[in-house]
This record gives C-alpha cells, structure tokens and sequence, in this order.
C-alpha cells in the first residue's frame, strides 16, 4: 500500500512538473526552420540512414516507410528546407512510459541487429535534434561517434538500455542544450560516467538527465555541474552518489528550476552541506529516499519559488520549520515515511498559510502524526491528493473534508480514526477516484439510495463499519476497478446488482463477513484478477470462474453441491476453497488450471480418486522438460487436499512440481506406497503431512535427501518396517529451517502467507504458515513401525517435536536423546521400549511434554528441574510397572512390597481408564494438538496445564490462544 501510495503521490507530483515544464523550444527550434520538411535529400545522408537502419531490429515496422529516394519524408526524419540537410531524427519509442515507471514496451522497440550500434549517423553532420528513447539497444556503449555530432542541440538517448560507459566526447557537442542519457532502474545495467569534467565544455546545456548511471566514481559531482550556470533542470536520480560535500560553497545555478538528486544515499543531515538554500529559482526539489536525517531546515524557507518539494523516504524528523511562511507557490509537498511525530493540526498550521488555496498534494504517510484532522481543512480548496495512511490520527473527519471539489486521492487508511461517516463527508467530492478509509475504527452511515457525485476507480473500507446492510450507494460506481469491503460487518445477502455493477473489478474483496446467500452460477462475465470471498456464509455451489481470475479465495464459507466441471480459468495460480461443504469429486478439468501455484480444497467433503493428471507417457519427461513446463503441477508451491474424503495413490503430478514446499494429504484415504520419487521431483519440499490415511510399505530412505524438510507427518498410516536411519541425515532437522538461519527462504515468498488447517475436536481453525513453518517435527506415531530408535536420531537437534508412539518399536531409548535439547515434546508411549530411561532427557529444558507411557521401562525416573515441572506427570510414565522414584509412589530403594505394587497398579488403572475413558477423539486431539500446532514453549505449558482438569477447557483456551497467536501474526504482518 504504502508503495502503492508512494507511487501514487509522485505519479501526481510527475504530472504537475510535465505541466510547469513543457519547456520544448528545442523542438521547435528544430521545426521552426523546417516548415513543410520538404527537400531533396542528400545521398550519402540517406545511405547514411540505411546503414544505421541495417543495424537495427524493427519488429513493429516503425521504420517501414524508410525506402526510396527522398529520405526526407521518412518517418522520424527531417531536413532543412534551406539546405536540404538531415536536421532532425525522432526515432523516440512513444510507447515506453515516463517518469519512474520505466517499462518500455519491447515490441515496439528499435533494437540491435548486429552487436554495436551503428556509427553511420556521425555523417549527418548537420543534426541538431536526435531523440532514440525508449528503445532497446541491448547493453551496448553510446557509440563515441555521437560525440562528432557538433551541430546537436538535443540529445535524448533515454530509457534506452544502452549499457557501459557515457562517452566524454559528449563534451565536444558544444551547442548542447538538452542532453538526457539517463538509464532505467536495472539492475543488469552497467551505465556509467568515470569523469564529468566535460561537462565543462557544454556552456548553452539547460537540461542535463543522468539519471540510473552510475556516478559513484566522479570525483566532486557538485563542482562539476557547477560549470553549467544556464542549467535549468538537472536530474541525477538514483546515480549511487555518496557525497554532500563539495570544495564549492557557493552555488552557480541562479537558473536551475528542477533538482532531482532521488534514490542516493547520502546519509547526511539534510541541514548542513547542502547548496539548495541559493538555489533561488528552484521549483521542484525531489530528495526522494535519500538517507538524509534531521531536522528540516530554516533554510528551505527562503527558497520561495518552491512548487514541488519531495522528501518523502528520508529519516528526517520534527515539524516543518516555522519561517516557511514565504514558500507561497508550494503546490506539492511529499514527506512520507519521515518521522514528523506530531499532530497533523499542529503540523499543518506550519503550512504557508498563502499556499493553502494552491496546495494540491499533501501526503504524509507513515510520518507519526498524532492528532486530530483540522476543521480548517476544508480551506485547502485545491486539494487534489491528501494522504496521511499508516499514522496514529484520532477523531473524527471534519466534515469539510467533503467540500474538497478537487480531490482525486483521500488516503487516511491505517489511523486511529473514529465517528460516524455520512454522505456530508463525500457529497463535494466530485473528483474523488481512489479513497482509503481502511483499518479505522470508522462507522458509515450513509442512506443507501444517495447517489454520490463521483465515479471511483479504487474504495478501500476494510476493517471498517460499513454494514450490517450492503452499502446501496455503491450501486452506481460502475468504475470501481478495485473494491475492498473485507471485514466491515456486512451481515446480508449479496445484492443482485453487486454482480452487474462490478462486474469490472479487478481487485474485489468481501472477505470477513457474515455475507448469505448464493454466487451467480457463472461468473465468467467477471472481469476480476483476485477474489476475496472468504470467511463468510455463502452457500450454493462454486460458481464458473471469471476468465481472467488469476486468485480466487472462496474458502470457510458453506458452498456445497459438487465443484463446476468445467473449470476454464487459464490464468489462475491461487485457488482456495478450503473449509466448505464441497461434495462430489475433483472435475478432470482441474488437470487445465496448469498455472495453479496454490491449491487448498482442504476440510471439504471431496470423495473419489484425487486427480492424478498424468499419463503414462508423462513418465518418460523429467520435470525440467519445455514440454512439462505447462502441465499441471508445474508451477504448484503448495497443495492442501486434507480433510476430505479422498482416495487413490500418492498424487502423480506432483512429479512435474519442482517447486513444491508444502503438501497436506492428511486425513483422507489416500492408499499405496509413499513415492521414491519425492527427492528427485520436488527437491524443495519443507512440509509433507500424510498423516491418517491407509499409506503402506515402508519410509523411503531417500527422503532424507529433501534438504529443506522439516515437518514430516506420517502417522496414522500403516507404515511398516524400521526407521530409517538414514532419516539422521534430514538436513533442515539437523541445521535448521532455510532461511531461519544459514539456508536462503527460496519458497517463503509463497509460503509466508499459506495458511494450513487443524482440527480440533472437529473444529476447524486456520493459522497462518508463519508461525507453522517455524515448527520442526517428526512425527511418525501409529502406525506399524519395528525395529530400534536409531541412535542418530539424536542429530536432529533443531527438533521440536518427536512422536514414535503407537508403534512396535523396541530396545533402549537412544542414550543421547538429551541432545536433542530444542525438544518441547517428546511421545515414545504405546510401544516395547525396555532398559531404562536415559538420564540425559533431565536435560531438556524446553520439555513441557513427555509420554513414555505404555512401554516395558525399568529402573528409576530420571530426576532434574525440568521432569519435575512437565505438565502431565500422571501419565508419563503409567504402564511401565517396572520404573520406580519421583513422581511414582514406588520406590527405588526398597524392594517395592506386594500392597505397595497393588495400589500402584490401582492407581495405574484408574489414570489408564480415566485416559482411554476420554475416548479416541481426545486421543486423536491431544496428538493433533502436540504434532500439527505450534509447540512454543508458553503456549504448550499452558496447554497442558489444565488439560488434566477438564479437557473442554482445553479445547477454549487453544482457541483463544489461536486467537491471539492470528491476531499477533495479523498485526505482525502489518
Ligand atoms: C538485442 O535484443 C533483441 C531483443 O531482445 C534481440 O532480438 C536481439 O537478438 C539482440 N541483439 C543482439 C545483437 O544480441
Ligand atoms: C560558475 O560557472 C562558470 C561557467 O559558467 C565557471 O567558470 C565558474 O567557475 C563557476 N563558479 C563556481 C563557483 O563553480
Ligand atoms: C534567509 O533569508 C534571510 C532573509 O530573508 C537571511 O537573513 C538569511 O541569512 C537567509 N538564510 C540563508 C541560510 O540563506
């Protein structure tokens, strides 16, 4: 958002320059002497021009017209009526955007045939105008022949991806008046300048542009523009340099009008050093994201001519000094993400008070400001952007905000706000395209048949009050391109119109309410890219999707009936539908939605064969194939199927899915093998969860070549065999999550935001993947597992939680399981465990959950501080006759007597009723609860604390405590 805005504001600030400077008299210099642009052409100019177009690439034909004789009437060429000379070449790509957007568009771009620009044209020794922008000239030089053309008085080579060196002949262009070279944000470009000491020899240059070459090795910049005193616009945006500094004191621009100095880190106190205060016709000063701090200076005030200022993304702090009473032209004023940290009323009576009917762009966000909004703000009645998102301002909007007729952009998203909105506040808002009013504490009252007298593009509600009715006012805003009503207590049937009205948005959200009834039964009408329609009360069926939808989130509602069979969204990559009622089976079609990154159809009631979208012939393509590359699967990061009724084998796709780093299958009827292909296909893969399905056979042993494994879920399977050994090898058990600490977070991107699904005692609830991808777990409880505990399970030292019960699992407890000091719950119960219990487990601080219950354990419990304090000391060690000492009445000492041994096995009984008497789904819950949640420490002990008292408890504060946990993620997060 704040990019968004940041973006916003200075788009805004670049079109008021474009309207103060549409300083072209070089153009007009260049057509006031040709004025029909008729004449005879000169041969060798023209060979000239065929030789520079032969070394170039015209995929759209530009240069079509360039044949024949006269090459004075080929497009972008002119000539001297007087002498017949070529004087002008405009070969300008119009379709690249100006102005910080900086995307050309390369099907219309001239680019390179050969591998260096042409130097024929150094024979048109009579150019005065040359302008090749926007075109692609693939890296290569600036030819140094450009310097021989000595008669130019504009050159203009921007955004033209020329790459290497800015040659100093340039100095020998000594009629120069106009020269842009400047680069385009790249990071592949090398563009750069060694020594401007040329500069020197361009006495007439009035606009110098150099922006995104890099600068960084020219000695004393500021000198050396210094030269230039007709200067009037200079920008050097984003050029790398570093200094302030300057053996000049004293500033030689008298003329300069535009300053751009943006995206240069010079870490300096704006205050000091600086040459702008002379600056005396300066108009626009952009200083965007420089790394300047301090205060802003007194000095700014008596630079009068000032329109445009921009100091937005600095580290300056404090109120805008008092004296700039005289800055009465300020028409622009950018300070985002600067630390102002005062009342905005306050902070705006410091505005010139003779620029309030002038100012039009005033955006603060993210500055600290407290405060109430003044009533006097309806003074600035040319206002046309007000931003001031992501501060601490209180209150209510004053009405005279909506008398605010110029006002395109109202941004006060993300404050403190609070009151009643009604249509007084919007009803003079003729121009309003793009309002944020989200995340305040703001209730709309307004009737549902006004009519507003604008046509927005872009409203923003969310987390505000807006319901419980459906905003009728709406109804007409057939514009509105993005729509975010998401969380603002609408409690009411979507309208009929809703469909019709928007049926151009791109960007609709209505997630978060309490919204009934049901989706039209095609939405393909819908011109959406992202739908949010999760966590509301939708029922009927899941709708035809719009064609263009590329997100569709659709999930915890109450769709039912079976999903459509013809799924004909080419462009999808994120579908969840999780949480529903959807019945029936995965259409075929699902095998065309090549392009799905995120697919979530978890906690439905899908039955049937899972899609497997292969053939047999896909064996023989490795994932890495063109071929594959548009195949189901292909582009899949995440893939939750759990909760369902699923049945068939370990989905085949998965094998196109290189990219792959969560799967859940869990808790369906998925039967065969576990695959031996998952190392190999899906290399990335952090989370797998099988768990509660009929998988059989035994663990591959080349998962332990998926490096960035760290959940594995593979109980309540019929898994048979021993453990792998091998498994000690798993790299992110034994190192680490990637990106937690050595390995880089190649999925996070994608992973951050996934959420994954738990149940609880048959309650679903959704937490975000942040917290759950911090979780390393091994959990390979109930199934048929033989054999040892391998000893080298002591490697996987970054556990947090281990779980083998329920299995045939036999001898000693591994010696060295102390080593596994992150352990926060460790279950070996339900097994043949036998020998005694490892001192060194008294070692595991984090510990706040043990079961070695149910084994054949002998000897005394191993005491320390941390066994003393476990949660659930009453069935740790139950059914294990032969353990004696603390906690346990038996006592070592002693040979244990007949009566003591009855009342202990009395005692055992009662506990091992009262634990199997709470039935399998508390079994099923408290291991859900142990291996599928976060196990942080706070969290687990107060778990298991009451756990024992009253397990519904339980069930509460997890909830409460998920609460918590999502809010915290929620406001981390923004
Ligand atoms: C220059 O770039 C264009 C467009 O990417 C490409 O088609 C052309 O082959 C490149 N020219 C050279 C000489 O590499
Ligand atoms: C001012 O510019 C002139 C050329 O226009 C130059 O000769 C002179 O040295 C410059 N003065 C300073 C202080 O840089
Ligand atoms: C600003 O202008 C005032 C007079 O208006 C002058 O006294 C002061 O020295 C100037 N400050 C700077 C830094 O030029």
């Amino acid at each position: 958002m704040a990019a968004k805005l940041g973006h916003l504001a200075r788009a805004a600030a670049a079109i008021l320059c474009v309207l103060i400077f549409h300083v072209t008299p070089f153009d007009s210099l260049a057509q006031a002497r040709v004025p029909g642009g008729t004449g005879t052409c000169i041969t060798s100019e023209r060979d000239a021009l065929l030789s520079f177009k032969e070394g170039l690439l015209d995929p759209a034909g530009r240069l079509s017209s360039w044949h024949g004789e006269d090459c004075c009437q080929w497009h972008g060429v002119r000539c001297s009526s007087r002498t017949g000379h070529v004087i002008k070449l405009n070969l300008r790509n119009t379709y690249t955007l100006e102005y910080y957007t900086d995307t050309t568009d390369k099907r219309y771009s001239l680019s390179l045939s050969k591998d260096e620009l042409s130097s024929s044209l150094a024979d048109l020794q009579q150019l005065r105008y040359l302008d090749l922008s926007g075109n692609y000239f693939n890296y290569t030089s600036i030819p140094v022949s450009m310097g021989s053309l000595e008669n130019l008085r504009y050159l203009n080579l921007s955004l033209s991806y020329f790459g290497g060196r800015i040659p100093s002949k340039l100095g020998n262009l000594s009629k120069l008046q106009y020269l842009d070279v400047s680069g385009q944000f790249d990071p592949d470009s090398n563009l750069h300048v060694v020594d401007l000491a040329w500069l020197e020899r361009l006495p007439l240059l009035s606009y110098l542009d150099l922006s995104y070459a890099n600068l960084s090795l020219v000695r004393d910049w500021f000198h050396m523009v210094n030269m230039l005193s007709p200067l009037k616009v200079l920008r050097l945006a984003d050029c790398g340099l570093k200094s302030t500094r300057s053996a000049t004191s004293k500033s030689n621009l008298t003329h300069l009008q535009v300053l751009d100095l943006s995206e240069n880190s010079f870490n300096a106190p704006l205050e000091h050093n600086w040459f702008f205060w002379d600056l005396t016709s300066l108009k626009e000063l952009h200083l965007f994201d420089c790394y300047l701090y301090g205060p802003i200076p007194e000095e700014l005030g008596n630079v009068t001519s000032l329109q445009v200022i921009d100091f937005s993304y600095n580290d300056l702090v404090g109120l805008i000094p008092s004296n700039l009473e005289k800055l009465c032209n300020l028409e622009v004023l950018l300070l985002d993400g600067n630390n102002i940290n005062t009342s905005i009323g306050e902070f705006m009576d410091r505005l010139p008070r003779c620029s309030w009917s002038i100012i039009q762009v005033l955006t603060l966000q993210y500055t600290n400001l407290t405060g109430k909004l003044p009533i006097w703000i309806g003074n600035m009645t040319k206002l046309s952007v007000l931003s001031a998102h992501g501060n601490m301002i209180t209150g209510t909007i004053p009405l005279g905000v909506g008398t605010l007729g110029n006002m395109t952009n109202l941004d006060l998203g993300s404050n403190k706000l609070d009151g009643v909105l009604v249509k007084e506040h919007f009803s003079g808002l003729l121009n309003l395209e793009y309002v944020d009013l989200s995340y305040n504490s703001l209730k709309m009252d307004i009737e549902p048949h006004w009519v507003p007298p604008f046509r927005l593009k872009d409203i923003n509600l969310h987390s505000c009050i807006v319901g419980p009715h459906f905003p009728g006012w709406l109804r007409w805003q057939t514009g509105i391109e993005s729509l975010d009503l998401g969380n603002t207590n609408l409690d009411d049937v979507i309208p009929d119109w809703f469909w019709v009205t928007f049926s151009r948005v791109q960007y609709l959200d209505a997630s978060e309410n309490m919204l009934r009834g049901s989706l039209p039964a095609n939405l393909q009408h819908m011109s959406a890219h992202v739908i949010y329609l999760g966590s509301n009360k939708l029922t009927g069926q899941v709708p035809q999707l719009p064609i263009n939808i590329s997100f569709l989130n659709l999930a915890s509602n109450s769709f039912s009936g079976s999903l459509p069979s013809v799924l004909k969204a080419p462009l999808l990559q994120t579908l969840l539908l999780a949480d529903n009622q959807i019945t029936g089976t995965i259409p075929s079609s699902m095998c065309q939605l090549t392009g799905l990154v995120r697919l979530d159809l978890s906690g439905n009631k899908l039955t049937g064969d899972v899609m497997q979208c292969w053939k047999e012939s896909d064996n023989n393509s490795s994932a890495f194939d063109a071929n594959s590359a548009d195949q189901f699967g292909s582009y899949m990061r995440t893939l939750a199927l759990n909760n369902n009724d699923l049945s068939g084998e370990f989905p085949k796709f998965l094998q196109r899915s290189s990219h792959l780093g969560f799967l859940d299958l869990s808790y369906n009827r998925f039967f065969g093998a576990l695959p031996k292909w998952l190392p190999e296909k899906t290399p990335l893969l952090q989370i797998l969860r099988v768990r509660s399905n009929m998988f059989s056979g035994h663990i591959p042993k080349n998962l332990t070549f998926l490096e960035r494994l760290h959940y594995l879920d593979l109980a309540y399977n019929n898994i048979s065999g021993s453990i792998p050994w091998s498994l000690s090898n798993l790299e992110a058990m034994r190192i680490g999550i990637p990106g937690d600490r050595s390995l880089k977070p190649v999925l996070e991107e994608s992973i951050l935001e996934e959420s994954m699904q738990v149940i609880t005692k048959g309650q679903t609830r959704e937490y975000t993947f942040e917290i759950y991808r911090l979780v390393v777990n091994l959990d390979l409880s109930c199934n048929s597992l033989t054999g040892q505990i391998p000893e080298e399970i002591s490697l996987l030292i970054e556990l947090t939680g281990l779980n083998l019960s329920g299995n045939q699992l036999i001898s000693k407890i591994p010696n060295k399981i102390g080593d596994l000091k992150r352990l926060e719950s460790l279950d070996l119960s339900y097994n043949e465990l036998s020998g005694e219990i490892p001192s060194s487990l008294s070692v595991l601080t984090s510990l706040s959950h043990l079961n070695l219950s149910y084994n054949n354990l002998s000897g005394p419990v191993p005491s320390g501080q941390q066994l003393q304090v476990l949660d659930n000391l009453n069935y740790t060690y139950i059914g294990n006759p032969g353990l004696c000492g603390y906690p346990l009445s038996k006592n070592c000492s002693a040979s244990t007597t007949d009566a003591e041994q009855s009342a202990d096995h009395e005692d055992a009984d009662h506990i091992s009723y009262l634990y199997l008497g709470m039935g399998i789904g508390f079994v099923v819950g408290l291991w859900v609860v142990f291996c599928t949640m976060l196990l942080r420490r706070t969290w687990a002990i107060a778990y298991f604390q009451i756990i024992d008292k009253l397990y519904d408890k339980a069930y509460v504060l997890v909830v409460i405590t998920w609460a918590r946990l999502m809010k915290k993620t929620h406001d981390d997060a923004a």
